[in-house]
């Protein structure tokens, strides 16, 4: 039985980790648990699951909560999040909390030798110097949930990481692949919101939409894999069938299918090195399929994905700016406040108003991070 502490609980990946826990009852147990805002589904959560601590966004709240369950330890805010990270009687945590709120977090957790599997990219993003380097100090597992991270990982499965010619991170172009940039310029927030292969949370569709979902990855499997961006590439492929692919220098390519359902990546993430059937999962019928497609990546059609290359490349604390102003972007948007393309627009001006500061510390980013949020919120 491993007991399993879940950010984010409430949120797309958190519910389908849910689903996990759900059809292996006897294999998995939910301990703790850390919602934002939604306690509606946290008291069904509560009511199925039992969780010994429960974290919530608001102190209001939690004030409510914890006269509803007074046999439950609930906790709140930033210091919930950590204290639901390091539960001690988790034996892994799944991080599907979303932004870079999930930075702190994550490396109490590796402080205090938690297995980990990541969904929460932005952290990655944000400071992915200091969670691998405290990862390999402490001897913990980082364990990736991003089904095209997961791929990789599993197409890694028993080689050697010098044989590696390349990594080819696969994308399925989001809601607006078909459409010119000129067409671009009054799309709602309802059509970014509609990806035609993936249901997930807003923040990632949106980010899908603008191509920034792929550079962010681009950047994790940087950090993940210890791999040099030159031998990071991104191939468009429609019907996110192919999740991702390794190429090695005999030219051999190895990469892993599969029908588009994040279940199996996150339990491949809480079962490894071991698998288990998944009864609910669609099982990938090729011939019916026919026909894959793909697509070089135009880096002037999808200038987000250009930023993220020139951020990770740049290095230090470009990739925090990046991510903290395109979670602030996108938040305006999807609160009606800019349009699609000012997305980017507003990325691109955070960047380069931006001077590089290298190696920086957990404080330099978290500064960084938030100058970035208040500069881009001005210009909203
Ligand atoms: N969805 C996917 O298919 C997918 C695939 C690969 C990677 N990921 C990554 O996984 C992460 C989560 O994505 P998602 O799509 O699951 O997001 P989501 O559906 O928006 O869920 C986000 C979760 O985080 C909670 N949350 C948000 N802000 C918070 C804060 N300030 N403090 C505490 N809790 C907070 C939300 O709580 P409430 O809803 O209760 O407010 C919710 O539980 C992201 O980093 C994303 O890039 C997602």
């Amino acid at each position: 039985m491993k007991i399993i502490s879940l950010l984010g609980a409430t949120g797309s990946i958190g519910t389908q980790t849910l689903d996990i826990i759900r059809e292996h009852p006897d294999e998995f147990q939910l301990g703790a648990i850390s919602v934002g805002k939604n306690i509606d589904l946290a008291r069904k959560i509560i009511g199925e699951f039992q969780p010994e601590l429960v974290s919530v966004q608001n102190p209001m709240d939690y004030n409510k909560l914890k006269g509803e369950y007074p046999h439950i330890k609930f906790t709140y805010g930033d210091d919930g999040l950590i204290e639901t990270a390091v539960y001690d009687k988790a034996d892994i945590l799944v991080n599907a909390v979303l932004g870079s709120v999930g930075l702190h977090p994550t490396l109490q957790a590796i402080e205090s030798g938690k297995t980990i599997a990541i969904a929460n990219k932005e952290t990655l993003v944000t400071a992915g110097h200091l969670v691998t380097e405290a990862a390999k100090r402490h001897n913990v597992a980082l364990l990736p949930v991003d089904s095209e991270h997961s791929a990789i990982f599993q197409a890694l499965q028993g080689e050697k990481t010098k044989n590696i010619e390349r990594l080819i991170l696969t994308a399925s172009g989001g809601s607006f692949r078909d459409r010119t940039r000129a067409e671009l310029a009054d799309v709602t927030v309802e059509e970014a919101l509609n990806h035609p292969n993936w249901s997930m949370g807003a923040k990632i569709t949106i980010d899908s939409a603008t191509m920034m979902n792929k550079g962010l990855e681009v950047i994790e499997a940087h950090w993940l894999f210890a791999m040099p961006y030159d031998k990071i590439d991104v191939l468009m492929h429609r019907e996110s069938i192919i999740h991702s692919m390794v190429e090695f220098h005999d030219s051999s390519i190895i990469a892993q299918l599969g029908t588009p359902d994040m279940r199996v990546p996150i339990q491949f993430a809480l079962t490894y090195p071991d698998r288990a059937p998944l009864k609910s999962s669609q099982r990938l019928d090729l011939a019916k399929i026919g026909q894959l497609h793909f697509q070089d990546m135009d880096l002037n059609r999808f200038r987000c994905l250009h930023f993220a290359y020139e951020a990770g490349k740049a290095g230090g604390t470009m990739p925090t700016v990046l991510n903290a102003a395109n979670e602030t972007a996108v938040a305006a948007f999807l609160s009606g406040k800019i349009r699609f393309l000012e997305i980017e627009d507003l990325v691109e001006k955070a960047l380069s108003k931006h001077k590089t500061i290298t190696f920086p510390s957990l404080q330099v980013i978290q500064e960084v991070d938030k100058e970035t949020r208040q500069y881009v919120d001005s210009l909203v």
